[in-house]
């Protein structure tokens, strides 16, 4: 297996924070998603029925967990009455490894689909579409998986994605975080390939129904970050910037009503809109910095990721703010007043620090059970997996470690970028 990802090589840390901007804009942007959205139960069924006259063999591989694994079998029901024969794997696992991918294919290599099925969160999707390029190219290294080399997907099985979180957006994306084990501390790593955008997405409001209010917390705010990063980064497009204010109006309206009342179905449902619109925003314009800082603290201390990631948000807002301006239209989208930029940006990091504190989460990180002597001895490693992240690339503000590790010590204590 290779050592190390592309984007930590030093041509593309060099190359990826300038591959955005407006210069670029007129001469190249892309638009990945999948060919087809269902929503609801009974576009469960449609998709089930429609995709029995694109698969000869109807075969389907479906991908779960022992969680949510009831929601699996309703999905291995829709695709029996479709005349496909069906298998259920429940081994999938949070922040999945990269030997659990070979052990998903290996268990594919076995049924021989012609349909890979993911019923799940996040994690779910993301080892599916790791286990998919496994079983389609066995022995391929996962870590050379690269946006510009072309694997050859498709040979064998298409992907179908049902989320049963509303926050990864995996469902559309382009993308698969995996970690990799092999070094201490673990890391996160991403895959990224136009390949790997599932061919369906299914959202089915009633499996994310009864979720506990603490994952809902987390998964919206994932989206939330997804959506503020999707908009703010260097990669941003005017269709991305669409679709990543709707949903951050939809994550303001309606994730404290699933909150407090996990059976709220129209607040589900809206939710899992804005979770698959923020992946199609992301998606196609980055992720960048709530997301490079919040996977290497989440991963390093164990917090939830949307939880990690959604605590960056007002710094990242903030540290962008002297590159960009266009924090000033978030704020006016989002009925933000005020007589002068400055006024605007307080206001606006005041807003998306008070949306974490009214779901329990400190925008400090010290107040996550971090004591002092585990930040320091883990900051150094923590400042660089962020640098080396592949998110880091699509500030809109060239990024160095040096900053990095400033931003970190700012969020440990809770207090304002002011550099
Ligand atoms: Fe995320």
């Amino acid at each position: 297996m290779a050592t190390k990802m592309w984007y930590v090589e030093p041509v593309w840390q060099t190359m990826l924070p300038t591959m955005g901007g407006e210069a670029i804009k007129e001469v190249y942007g892309h638009w990945f998603a999948p060919r087809m959205i269902f929503t609801g139960r009974m576009g469960a069924t449609a998709l089930s029925m429609l995709v029995a006259f694109m698969r000869e063999r109807r075969k389907a591989f479906i991908l779960t967990d022992t969680v949510v694994e009831r929601h699996a079998r309703s999905v291995a029901k829709d695709f029996q009455e479709a005349s496909f024969q069906t298998t259920i794997w429940n081994e999938a696992a949070p922040e999945p490894p990269v030997t659990l991918a070979q052990k998903c294919a290996d268990a594919m290599t076995k049924f021989e689909p012609d349909l890979i099925v993911a019923v799940g969160g996040g994690s779910t999707i993301d080892l599916a579409k790791a286990a998919w390029i496994l079983y389609e190219l066995p022995g391929y290294d996962l870590k050379a998986v690269n946006p510009t080399i072309p694997m050859g997907l498709r040979k064998k099985a298409l992907l179908a994605a049902y989320p049963t979180t509303s926050g990864t957006g995996s469902e559309v994306t382009w993308a698969s975080i995996l970690t990799d084990d092999s070094v201490t501390p673990p890391v996160k790593i991403a895959l990224s390939s136009a390949e790997i955008v599932p061919d369906f997405a299914v959202l089915v409001p009633e499996f994310t129904v009864g979720m506990p209010p603490k994952i809902t917390a987390g998964t919206g705010l994932d989206a939330l970050a997804h959506s503020v990063d999707g908009y703010l980064t260097c990669y941003d497009t005017d269709i991305c910037d669409a679709l990543a204010i709707k949903s951050i109006e939809l994550v303001f309206k309606f994730l404290p009503r699933a909150y407090k009342e996990p059976n709220d179905t129209e607040a589900r449902y809206r939710m899992q809109m804005a979770a698959t619109i923020a992946g199609l925003a992301f998606g196609n314009s980055q992720c960048a910095l709530t997301h490079s800082l919040g996977h290497a603290v989440g991963k390093v201390f164990g917090i939830h990721h949307g939880v990690a990631v959604g605590i960056f948000i007002p710094y990242s807002i903030q540290y962008h703010s002297r590159a960009s301006k266009k924090y000033v239209q978030l704020a006016k989208k989002i009925g933000i007043e005020a007589k002068d930029e400055a006024e605007c940006l307080q206001k606006l990091v005041n807003r998306f620090k008070q949306f974490l504190l009214s779901f329990k989460v400190p925008y400090a990180l010290k107040e996550h059970g971090i004591t002092n002597e585990r930040w320091q001895k883990n900051l150094a490693d923590v400042a660089r997996y962020s640098s080396e992240d592949v998110c880091t690339g699509a500030s809109p503000r060239p990024t160095s470690i040096i900053d990095i590790k400033k931003i970190l010590e700012y969020a440990y204590e809770g207090k304002d970028i002011d550099f």
